[in-house]
Order: structure tokens, then sequence, then C-alpha cells
């Protein structure tokens, strides 16, 4: 099958999924000979509009992985804004060394849905979030060789192809399973939907950094201490502010950190369907 572009579409608060796809859609791009495009949709200003695609498109549609599936609050946006038109999709879920869980499958249905055909998909281990200790570094040298491998596999699979095959088999509940409860060191659930994060004013100076990165637009530019509105816990502006000014303090979010960092820094491998 003949593809003239490569389409690198993610949504990336803090880089990592932007790291993964990148790598993906840039190495087949090399292989097919063909020119990459990046359409980067974490900030708000980006998701206005429709997003059309052709049958000559092949997109690495990347997400992180938010309590098991597709973050809620980007549903609807994944769901109502991209038109495949008949494009060939790799759906990828980036996850932070716990689980994929169904966030692969979700992908691959809303991607089919939507017009596009599906011909091989991965969950790939990257760091978690919420943690240094969890995953740090990845991907690493050696998840970057199999990302590249899995892309040359890909590469071939698009030569090879003469009609559109079925939807590609990847692992998760079909239909789609609740999200992932988040528990707590005490084994309970750990209720931090309502947490936002806190800013030393004696470290802050000003530079609104925080507000320009925040994918809900919910920081105030004129007062960056100030939450205005929904925050996913994407940890966008802890990381990325040049003071280390902000933080959360909210007792169930940090059991829950607690909680990961006890039970899943054990190495995780990524999971390839080609
Ligand atoms: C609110 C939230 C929920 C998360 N839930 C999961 C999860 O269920 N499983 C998992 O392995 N990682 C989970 N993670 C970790 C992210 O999937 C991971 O760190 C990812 O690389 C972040 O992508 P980004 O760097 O592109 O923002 C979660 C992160 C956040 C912020
Ligand atoms: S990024 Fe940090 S230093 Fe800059 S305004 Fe935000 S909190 Fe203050
Ligand atoms: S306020 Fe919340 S949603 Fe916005 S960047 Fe910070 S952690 Fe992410």
């Amino acid at each position: 099958m003949k593809i003239s572009s490569v389409k690198a579409v993610f949504f990336s608060p803090t880089g990592n999924t932007e790291k993964v796809v990148s790598c993906i859609a840039g190495q087949i791009a090399k292989q097919l000979g063909v020119p990459m495009e990046t359409f980067d949709y974490t900030l708000p200003k980006n998701r206005q509009g429709k997003k059309s695609y052709g049958q000559m498109d092949l997109v690495v549609f990347g997400t992180p992985v938010y309590a098991g599936r597709i973050p809620n609050k980007m549903l609807p946006y994944v769901q109502n804004n991209f038109e495949g038109n008949g494009a060939l999709a790799l759906p990828i879920a980036a996850f932070g060394n716990r689980s994929f869980d169904n966030a692969l499958i979700e992908l691959r249905n809303e991607l089919e849905q939507n017009g596009f055909h599906t011909i091989a998909g991965a969950g790939v281990v990257t760091s978690h979030v919420f943690s240094d200790k969890i995953a740090p570094n990845r991907p690493d040298e050696k998840d970057l060789t199999e990302l590249r491998g899995f892309a040359d596999a890909v590469a071939a699979k698009v030569r090879g192809l003469e009609s559109i095959p079925a939807p590609i088999d990847v692992r998760g509940d079909d239909p789609i399973g609740p999200y992932y409860t988040p528990l707590g060191m005490d084994g309970k659930p750990a209720k931090f939907l309502k947490a936002k994060p806190k800013t030393d004013m004696d470290k802050c100076k000003g530079c609104k950094l925080c507000a320009q990165v925040c994918p809900m637009g919910s920081i105030s530019e004129a007062a960056p201490q100030v939450v205005t509105g929904i925050c996913i816990k994407c940890q966008a502006c802890i990381k990325k502010c040049p003071t280390s000014a902000k933080y959360f303090d909210d007792a169930a979010l940090l059991s829950h950190v607690a909680m990961l960092e006890k039970n899943y820094i054990r190495r995780t491998e990524s999971e390839f369907f080609v």
C-alpha cells in the first residue's frame, strides 16, 4: 500500500508520549521515504476545529494512560475532532510502568470509529509522572531500539498490504471496562480528584510558564498560584517550573504515589501488536 505522509499526533503534558510517538513515526517515515508531520494537541489553543486525514496518510496516534484509559478530559476531543477518511493508524498508549489496562484498546476503537484503519499498536513503558522512582529515564536506549524495531515491522507491513485488514488485535477488554481505581497505602481508594497544585511563593519568580504549559488552561497568568479550573494532575506545571515552586500536598494523592512506589518499581516491558 502506498503512503505519502506519516503524521505524529499526541497529547503529552510532560513529554513522554511525544518522545515515543516521534520515535516510532520518525522511523516509519524514514523506512518508507516519506515526510513526517507533527500535531501536538496538548494545549487548548491547538485543540480547535477538526483534523482530517486521508488514504495516503499513516497516523501514529499517541495518548498517555490515565487511570488505565485515555485521559477522560481528552476523550471527547479524541472522539469528535479527528476524521480518518480511510487513513491507516497506529494507536499508541504510553503508560507509567503500572499497566496500560484498557487505554490501548479504547484508543484503537475510537480511531476505528472515526474512519481510521488500525494496522498495529503498542502499549509503551515510560517513566511515571507521579514519581522519579518509577521507571526513571524510560524510554531508555533498550526501549528506543525496540520502538524502532516495531516501526520497521510496521513499515514492512504497510509495504506488503494489498487491502485493508481487520482492526489490529490488541490486549484489553472489549467492551471497555471501568477506569482503574487508584489505591492508597491502606489498600482503599485514594480520592484525589479535586487536588490542585500548590505554589511556594518564596520560590516563584512569576515567569508564567506554568500557566502557558497547563493543558487545561487552568492556571492564572496574572496570579500563577491560583488554579482557576479543572486539574488533571498531569504534572506539567510541576515538572516545567524552573524554580521547583509547584507541588502537590494532597494526602490521598501522596498515599497513592507511595503505593505505586511500593508495588510498581519492577521493570515492565512494552507490548507490541503488528
Ligand atoms: C492522572 C494520571 C493517571 C495515570 N494513570 C496511570 C495508569 O493507570 N497506569 C500507568 O501505568 N501509568 C499511569 N500514569 C502515568 C502516565 O501514563 C505516564 O507517566 C505517561 O508517560 C505520561 O505521559 P506524558 O509524559 O506524555 O504526559 C498516570 C499519570 C497521570 C498524570
Ligand atoms: S513556572 Fe514556577 S516560577 Fe514560573 S510562574 Fe509558575 S510557579 Fe512561578
Ligand atoms: S494545574 Fe493540573 S492540569 Fe494544569 S499543568 Fe498543573 S497538574 Fe496539569
